[in-house]
């Protein structure tokens, strides 16, 4: 079992959203932490109150020299930095390719001249595609519905070709929907949070979409059981709650929660199409009709156990928000 007191980490998109709260934990638990971020999406506010006990170098996945020189004896990798915005990989593909793929084949390389001992990687629920059954297993077909789930499938394979052939342990996390303090992402759980903060009602496209929202402690705790396991092969694990929540149901309770006064407003908007109530904002075209993580192999193997039920989560995330308005200032809503 890996220690990681006795770890040097390096994490690659650690003043994001996961990262630092994946960085967060580790320094609790006596790691020695490099963050390794471009700050294009990331923030110094996320890593700021850890700054004495981390080392930050601000430089870019697509850097190969850079990465290679920083992953000197360093024992674990996360691989956190992406490019993840549907949007963007739709409008720009090839952008999102270079960062997601190329940028990933850097720090595989870079691990491997350093000889580091394990590298876990975030991959994404968007490898699935549209989902056949739920709850989706690691083994349900991989047929991604935008260009971003092809750049990540393409990350899980290039890392079962290099731990086949260097034998270097890989694992990849499929995240579902993480949410948490520090996201800044406009989605729907972040655009009803927004609006519920200024007393206004969710805004619901269809609503019958069911997904699978899971908080980022859970994330961090199996983040970190990872490191510890003595897994020393190439593993995929999802990371979500397996349960599943219409979108329907998340207004619902948003208005439960946050006492606001109504029903959900429903706006009539096909998919790819805009919002005319919710300014700026697109409806995703070929959205998932459903995405529900079936969680039961990191359960049984890593003995991990999600433990934040979505009231309680979006509670902690709306007191985040409360005090870090100008956080979400640029999302519209
Ligand atoms: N948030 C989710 O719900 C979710 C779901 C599935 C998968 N993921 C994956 O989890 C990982 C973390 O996502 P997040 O939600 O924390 O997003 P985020 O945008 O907050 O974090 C990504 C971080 O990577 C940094 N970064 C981006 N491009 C870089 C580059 N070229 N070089 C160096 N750093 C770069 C950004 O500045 C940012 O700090 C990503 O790999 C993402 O694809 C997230």
């Amino acid at each position: 079992m890996m220690e990681i007191e006795k770890l040097k980490v390096l994490v690659t998109g650690g003043a994001g959203f996961i990262g630092s709260h994946i960085v967060e934990r580790l320094v609790k638990k006596g790691a020695e932490v490099i963050v390794y971020d471009n700050f294009s999406t990331g923030s110094i506010e996320n890593i700021k109150h850890l700054e004495k006990d981390i080392e930050v170098i601000r430089a870019d996945i697509l850097d190969y020299d850079k990465l290679l020189d920083v992953c000197r004896g360093v024992n674990v990798i996360s691989h956190q930095a992406a490019q993840l915005e549907i949007t963007k990989c739709i409008d720009n593909p090839i952008e999102d390719l270079k960062i997601n793929a190329e940028g990933s084949l850097n720090v595989f390389n870079a691990a491997i001249k350093n000889g580091v001992k394990k590298v876990i990687y975030a991959s994404s629920a968007c490898v699935y595609g549209q989902a056949q059954y739920i709850p989706q297993d690691e083994n349900h077909p991989t047929n991604p519905n935008w260009q971003y789930g092809i750049s990540k499938l393409a990350v899980e394979k290039y890392a079962d070709i290099y731990n086949k052939y260097y034998g270097i342990p890989t694992i990849g996390l499929r995240y579902s929907i993480v949410y948490g303090p520090k996201e800044w992402y406009g989605r729907v759980l972040t655009v009803f949070l927004k609006r519920a903060m200024e007393g206004q009602l969710p805004v619901v496209w269809g609503g019958d979409q069911i997904r699978d929202f899971i908080y980022i402690s859970d994330v961090v705790s199996l983040h970190s059981l990872c490191i510890e396991s003595d897994i020393v092969y190439n593993d995929i694990f999802n990371v979500s709650t397996g349960i599943g929540t219409s979108i329907k149901q998340l207004a619902r309770l948003i208005i439960e929660i946050f006492d606001l006064d109504g029903e959900p407003i429903y706006e009539d908007v096909k998919e790819g199409e805009g919002s005319e109530l919710l300014e700026g904002r697109k409806r995703l075209p070929m959205e998932l009709k459903k995405m529900v993580l079936d969680n039961r192999k990191a359960k049984k193997n890593l003995g991990w156990e999600p433990r934040v039920r979505l009231r309680e989560g979006l509670i902690k995330e709306f007191e985040w928000l409360k005090s870090n308005k100008h956080r979400w200032k640029k999302m519209s809503y």
